[in-house]
């Protein structure tokens, strides 16, 4: 029997806890969201963000900019909002227009306010084996879906699909921290399903529908960060999950599972952040 690692259940928690906090708090925290284009996938991203924000009492401002903007006007804009005491947290909304140096812009961003956990300092923390201001968010999320559902890191095989700056290094460190044994696959590697197979948890961040029942030991813990429309439109993720789920000890379902506690962990982030301005003042 598999037990479905219900990531929707855990972010209601989340935010209830999080509202009750900041009910507390005679000042809202704010997330600024640069959202660049009229990426689809994009839209509704940000859209949700600052949907859940204002449900548990964070002001949420979303500045949008035609695909056509400059990396000048998108760094003079960064630089405003770093200096901007109302500000605790900005999210650059990935992916950038071609024109635009990801590593320049997310390198601009203050350290302080960077609630992904994407600018060199933060990621160069977290990699020295410091902490960073905050976790980059769908690593933690991750994180925090196996922790609720008491399933133990130390010792295990941790294998990764995808070394994404986003999902597949952060989430190797963070567990290394926990004292796994991590390997990470990509897209170059050579007899993938071997690897998978000696899994005791498979994390799948590849963004293509791979994932197996062959692929996988039976009793693996499966979680699936994969999430795209197929051909007929249907929302999937990485993982055969009608098929893996018969062998699997846990699995994650897309959707449903690790989408929720990006958010809920961007939230938790946000506060942080937050926090640790107005304790600091
Ligand atoms: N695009 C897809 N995922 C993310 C994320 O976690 N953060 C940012 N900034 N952009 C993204």
């Amino acid at each position: 029997m598999t037990t479905i690692l219900d990531g929707k259940k855990l972010r209601d928690k989340i935010l209830e806890n999080l509202k009750l906090k900041l009910e507390k708090y005679k000042k809202k925290p704010n997330l600024t969201v640069i959202l660049i284009g009229n990426d689809e996938a994009s839209r509704i991203y940000v859209k949700n963000k600052q949907i859940t924000a204002e449900k548990i009492g964070i002001n949420s401002t979303v500045i949008r900019y035609p695909e056509t903007i400059t990396e000048n006007e998108l760094t003079e804009e960064i630089h405003t909002l770093n200096m901007d005491e109302n500000v605790h947290a900005i999210l650059v909304q990935l992916p950038l227009p071609k024109h635009i140096s990801k590593e320049k812009i997310i390198g601009m961003i203050s350290p302080q306010k960077d609630v992904d956990g994407f600018t060199p300092y933060n990621f160069g923390k977290l990699f020295s084996g410091e902490k960073p201001f905050v976790y980059p968010c769908t690593p933690k999320g991750i994180l925090l879906l196996l922790d609720e559902y008491n399933i133990k890191l130390d010792g295990k095989h941790a294998v990764i699909v995808g070394r994404s700056n986003i999902v597949g290094k952060p989430l190797m460190q963070m567990l290394l921290n926990r004292n796994a044994t991590v390997t990470i696959c990509h897209s170059h590697t050579k007899k993938l399903s071997e690897i998978t197979k000696t899994a005791d948890i498979l994390i799948s961040a590849a963004g293509e529908n791979i994932i197996k029942e062959k692929m996988i030991k039976p009793g693996c813990v499966v979680v699936d960060v994969g999430i795209f429309k197929d051909s007929t439109g249907r929302t999937r993720g990485d993982v055969d999950f009608e098929n893996v789920s018969k062998i699997a000890s846990y699995i994650s379902p897309v959707p449903g599972g690790v989408g929720p506690m990006t958010i809920a962990s961007l939230m938790l982030n946000t506060v942080e952040l937050f926090e640790k301005k107005n304790h600091s003042d």
